[in-house]
């Protein structure tokens, strides 16, 4: 199929009307984004507009009008609440739900008993409407998945082909998706934020709620309320990751970074490969130049992205609902210490799994010479020891370790005392040690509280017999010690029920292989 390109003048719009009330699809643009148009009343046009975009035929569209009151025969009622919002808000970038009339195919309403209905704020998008004498079904303009079209360019690369027709007209003045509210339940729920905020909203309705998908994944069983929620959304080819933090923490992050790109806003200091979506405070310029950034960064050829989190309020939810879908809700929160936890038996191979970490890039703090650091000879914390324990833990003014381990684990109670002093100083000094990406290789991990610290923590484990040959190794013990160690120590359950990840290190197994696959999970 030849798709013809068609202006804004009034000739092309009544060519574009023709189109449509023949049964064809054409693109228009809105102040939202590029809308792919056919005859909402007409279910085998529909049909043709989810397969030019490849989406699923259960995920129902908006019937776009041109006239306020064109939304009467399309709905079982309008509501009191309905009529209100039409009223302070149309032409809008709001799309309100109701029960549906028969006129709706279930095509358009993807096989629901509702609609969403809305009327464009822009008029090139309501001279089409009109010109076609039909309402008009369409979604936006972009191959399902891929992210919205806010130009003409975006829609000529995704539908060319496809489509019998596009209607160039510059660029969308909003470049998010019209706010989605449902009426057919009480509260009414946003379903998908937009221009028109929650604020706005309820300065006309009162209360509303907001669909718990908005800001959050969805569980696998749970079902959409808007089916559009379910899908991968807005994604380019690269992999997004959401970055939470200040512009500082964001630009040290990233710069650190090899081989990536960014998306941040202007004004960050980055010296990596990037595009600036918008200005830190300004959620309506981000809302406008999302979409394009993310087309951008593969045109650049970027693999993996890292991209800086807007602020959720006002139009910055909406901002902050494409852009974590778009990264698959996969985040980095670097307002929290961000540390991932290295723990294990001993002799399970902790050592070798955060040798490899060390050459990947990772700042490793080795928790016992944080431990052996703190308690220097002439050290504050050692003088707290001294008064705890008794002045023959000292060996010439130095802290003789296993004097103190016999008078500190003879009881529960002396162990309780020691690890109050010892722990929350090792956490403040692996706190200030952080910088980057951080791994605290802890065999105490979970005795000491650490592993509140993490974001994420890697067990490593091996059978109980290799544990010990390689200890009675590599210390040169005997046997029966070494038995005596292991057994002293948390069991193997407790660190794989404890752990996000493990790392079997049998000497079979491909460690390095298992742990790459685990740091591409984290990242
Ligand atoms: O700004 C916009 O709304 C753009 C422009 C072209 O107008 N259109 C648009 O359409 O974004 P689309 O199809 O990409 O997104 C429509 C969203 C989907 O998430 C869909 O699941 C939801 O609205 N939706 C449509 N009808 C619904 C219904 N009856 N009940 C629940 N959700 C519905
Ligand atoms: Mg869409």
């Amino acid at each position: 199929m030849k798709t013809i390109i068609l202006t804004t003048s009034k000739q092309d719009i009544e060519a574009a009307g023709k189109i449509l009330k023949s049964g064809g699809l054409v693109a228009f643009p809105t102040e939202t984004v590029y809308g792919l148009g056919a005859n909402a009343l007409d279910g085998a046009a529909v049909k043709s507009i989810y397969a030019a975009k490849g989406r699923p035929s259960d995920n129902p569209l908006i019937v776009h009008i041109a006239e306020k009151e064109d939304i009467i025969p399309l709905v079982e009622e309008v509501t009191p609440k309905a009529k209100a919002l039409i009223d302070a808000f149309f032409p809008a970038p709001l799309t309100v739900i109701l029960k549906k009339s028969p006129l709706i195919p279930s095509e358009t309403s993807g096989g629901l008993d509702t609609v969403a209905v809305r009327m464009p704020e822009n008029e090139t998008a309501r001279a089409v409407i009109k010109a076609s004498g039909c309402p008009i079904a369409a979604p936006s303009a972009n191959t399902s998945g891929l992210p919205s079209p806010t130009k003409a360019k975006h829609v000529i690369e995704d539908m060319s082909g496809k489509i019998d027709a596009i209607i160039d007209g510059g660029d969308c003045a909003y470049g998010v998706e019209s706010t989605v509210i449902t009426l057919a339940e009480e509260p009414p729920v946003i379903l998908r934020p937009g221009a028109i905020t929650k604020e706005m909203i309820e300065g006309v309705i009162g209360t509303v709620n907001i669909s718990n998908a908005v800001l959050n994944g969805m569980a696998e069983n749970e079902t959409a309320a808007s089916p559009g929620m379910k899908y991968k959304h807005y994604s380019p080819k690269a992999e997004i990751i959401l970055v939470e933090g200040s512009s500082a923490k964001f630009c040290e992050f990233v710069n650190s970074k090899k081989d990536a790109f960014a998306l941040c806003f202007e004004g960050d200091e980055v010296n990596i490969p990037h595009i600036a979506y918008g200005y830190e405070n300004d959620d309506l310029s981000q809302a406008k130049e999302l979409f394009s950034a993310l087309r951008r960064l593969d045109e650049m050829g970027a693999k993996k992205v890292y991209a800086r989190a807007p602020h959720k309020e006002g139009v910055g939810m909406a901002v902050y609902n494409r852009i974590i879908r778009a990264a698959a809700f996969k985040v980095i929160d670097l307002t929290k210490p961000f540390f991932i936890g290295l723990t294990g038996q001993t002799g399970s191979g902790k050592g070798y799994v955060g040798e490899i970490l060390k050459k990947l890039g990772f700042n490793v703090i080795d928790s016992d010479a944080v431990s052996r650091s703190l308690t220097e000879k002439g050290s504050p914390l050692l003088a707290v020891l001294q008064k705890e324990f008794g002045n023959d833990i000292l060996i010439d003014g130095g802290l003789d370790r296993a004097k103190l381990a016999k008078k500190a684990f003879s009881s529960k109670e002396s162990t309780a005392r020691l690890n109050a002093i010892m722990h929350p100083a090792i956490c403040e000094k692996c706190r200030k040690q952080a910088k980057g990406l951080s791994v605290i290789d802890a065999p105490q991990l979970f005795e000491a509280g650490l592993e509140k610290e993490c974001y994420k923590i890697i067990a490593v484990v091996a059978p109980r017999e290799t544990r010990l040959e390689r200890i009675i190794q590599r210390d040169g013990i005997s046997r029966k010690r070494a038995e005596e160690r292991i057994n002293a120590q948390l069991g193997e359950e407790y660190y794989k029920e404890h752990s996000d990840f493990v790392i079997t290190n049998d000497g079979k197994e491909d460690v390095e292989k298992q742990l790459l696959k685990i740091v591409e999970n984290i990242l």
